[in-house]
């Protein structure tokens, strides 16, 4: 197999050994480029890099041979981002705030896969495969979400099962698969799972039946989670996660033949 082949789910890592990205990139075998780099005729972000065995981040550094920028032809980023308070879900704003392109730096432009509302926080996907984008924010990919709501007063076991059958919205009624509190406590924080991403949706719900949102947070999406990412942070998905998401597109596809 022509080992070049694995380039795509290669550069879902975070970082590549620079004789590997040259390589990627077509500057020459990875032994050639070794003798590259011991010779000084590459620099990273502009620095003489002569250590064989230096890392690079794909989505981030800069590389020239002899003052020639390479690059790898192309890639697809997917990317996690564990998105704060007060930045929205755009690319750009014409009024100067935040948004999640100000916290995911990378130099190849990269799209929110969906949206959050500016106050909810939690798991947001970005990536540049329109694909998978879209596959995943169709309605018929029926991904499942799950959202923990903090609301400023408890639920009843009445409206949890109301959510659970059906609410009707201004757009079309709206299910919850899954809405359960924890035992114990003062019922004010809910976990909702549902399975589409009409805008506002949860909000919506809860205001339905008289509950005011406090807090909402996206704690999974499609089954991943921000675990191990701080709020703010994001980190590319690993390989097997990238495979996970386009499966359930796949399974989705045959459902629907
Ligand atoms: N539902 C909402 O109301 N807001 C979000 O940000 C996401 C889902």
């Amino acid at each position: 197999m022509d080992r070049l082949e694995t380039k795509d789910t290669e550069l879902h890592q975070e970082t590549l050994r620079l004789n590997r990205y040259l390589a990627l990139a077509g500057v020459g075998s990875r032994r050639k480029n070794d003798e590259l780099i011991l010779s000084g005729a590459v620099r990273v972000n502009g620095t003489i890099v002569k250590e064989l065995g230096s890392k690079v981040d794909p989505g981030r550094d800069r590389v020239t041979v002899n003052g020639k920028p390479v690059q790898v032809a192309h890639r697809f980023l997917y990317i996690l981002l564990n998105k704060p308070k007060d930045c929205i879900t755009t690319v750009r704003d014409e009024r100067g705030r935040t948004t999640v392109m100000d916290l995911v730096r990378v130099r190849d432009r990269v799209y929110p896969v969906g949206r959050l509302d500016r106050d909810t926080t939690g798991i947001l996907l970005l990536t540049n495969d329109g694909d998978l984008a879209h596959g995943l924010t169709h309605p018929s990919s029926e991904i499942e979400k799950m959202y923990r709501a903090r609301l400023e007063k408890g639920i009843t076991d009445d409206d949890l099962q109301r959510l659970r059958r059906g609410v009707r919205l201004s757009d079309g009624p709206a299910k919850a698969r899954e809405a359960a509190v924890i035992p114990g406590t003062r019922r004010k924080e809910v976990f909702l799972t549902v399975h589409e991403g009409r805008n506002h949706l949860v909000k919506r719900m809860f205001d339905k039946l008289g509950y005011t949102i406090r807090q909402l947070e996206r704690v999974g999406f499609a089954g991943l989670t921000t675990e191990g990412v701080a709020r703010g942070k994001w980190r590319f998905l690993r390989q097997s996660e990238v495979q996970h998401l386009k499966s359930l597109m796949d399974k989705k596809k045959h459902t629907h033949a």
